[in-house]
């Protein structure tokens, strides 16, 4: 019963962690985490305002909160995509990249060489849409990203400088490096033995699903 309950709340503050952030290019609209799973993460509609992109050496940016993650980028050559379908020939999906897996949680710079592709339509001037979909323990979570090809587009100093992979400490306590976790930083040097901390949803919620199972494990006994 008490194993049970707290496997519940860990779920859902794992549920919560586990979503993903597009950081470039930017994606259709604001983030919405009830909306990721959704197509597009909620944004149906095309923006009018697309990012330049180039298309060769191009790549795309994400900043991701669970462990054990593989990130794949659909593409769509319609000037409108709005439904899955809309990236699929022939029923199958267009893979604009195929899955990179990473064990670690982080911000990470994935390679997006659109020319190498050779996608029937995506070319210099063209409108296009990707969907970078993610994968990583909540089902499949979405996020798409408007652009205009460009054999031409310099990206800035800012965007190029941005492009690395910069992952998070994944052992002991207070492994989220992330400012933003309320209550993170407080316990980290509290020396507790881990079942003490089961009260606080945001430092459980910056565990990992490894150290989640130990301590599953340990409460279970
Ligand atoms: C387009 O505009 C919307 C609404 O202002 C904004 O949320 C989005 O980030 C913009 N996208 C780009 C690529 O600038
Ligand atoms: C691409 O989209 C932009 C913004 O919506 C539009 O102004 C432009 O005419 C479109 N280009 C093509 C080739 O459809
Ligand atoms: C990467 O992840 C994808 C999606 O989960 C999976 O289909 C694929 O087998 C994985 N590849 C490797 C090399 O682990
Ligand atoms: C970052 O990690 C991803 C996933 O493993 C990899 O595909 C990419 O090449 C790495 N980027 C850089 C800039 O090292």
């Amino acid at each position: 019963m008490k194993l049970a309950s707290f496997t519940v709340v860990s779920a859902l503050a794992l549920g919560a962690q586990a979503h993903f952030h597009l950081l470039y290019p930017a994606p259709r609209g604001e983030f919405v985490s009830a909306k990721e799973p959704d197509f597009c993460g909620g944004y149906p509609e095309a923006t009018a305002n697309r990012t330049a992109f180039p298309l060769s050496n191009g790549f795309f940016r994400i900043k991701q909160g669970h462990p054990d993650w593989a990130a794949s980028v659909l593409i769509s050559v319609k000037p409108d995509a709005k439904s899955f379908d809309d990236f699929k020939t022939s029923g199958n999906d267009v893979f604009l990249r195929y899955w990179a897996n990473e064990t670690q949680t982080g911000n990470f710079c994935v390679p997006l060489d659109v020319a190498s592709m050779k996608i029937p339509g995506a070319v210099d001037g063209a409108n296009v849409t990707i969907q970078v979909v993610l994968s990583g323990g909540d089902g499949q979570l979405y996020q798409c990203a408007d652009l205009t090809l460009s054999d031409k587009v310099m990206l800035s100093a800012d965007v190029q400088a941005a492009c690395k992979n910069e992952t998070d400490p994944t052992s002991g306590h207070g492994a989220s490096s992330t400012s933003t976790a309320p209550g993170a930083a407080s316990t980290g040097s509290s020396g507790n033995n881990g079942l003490g901390n089961l009260e606080h949803l945001p430092l459980l919620s910056a565990l990992g699903a490894g150290v989640l199972g130990a301590l599953v494990a340990v409460v279970s006994v």
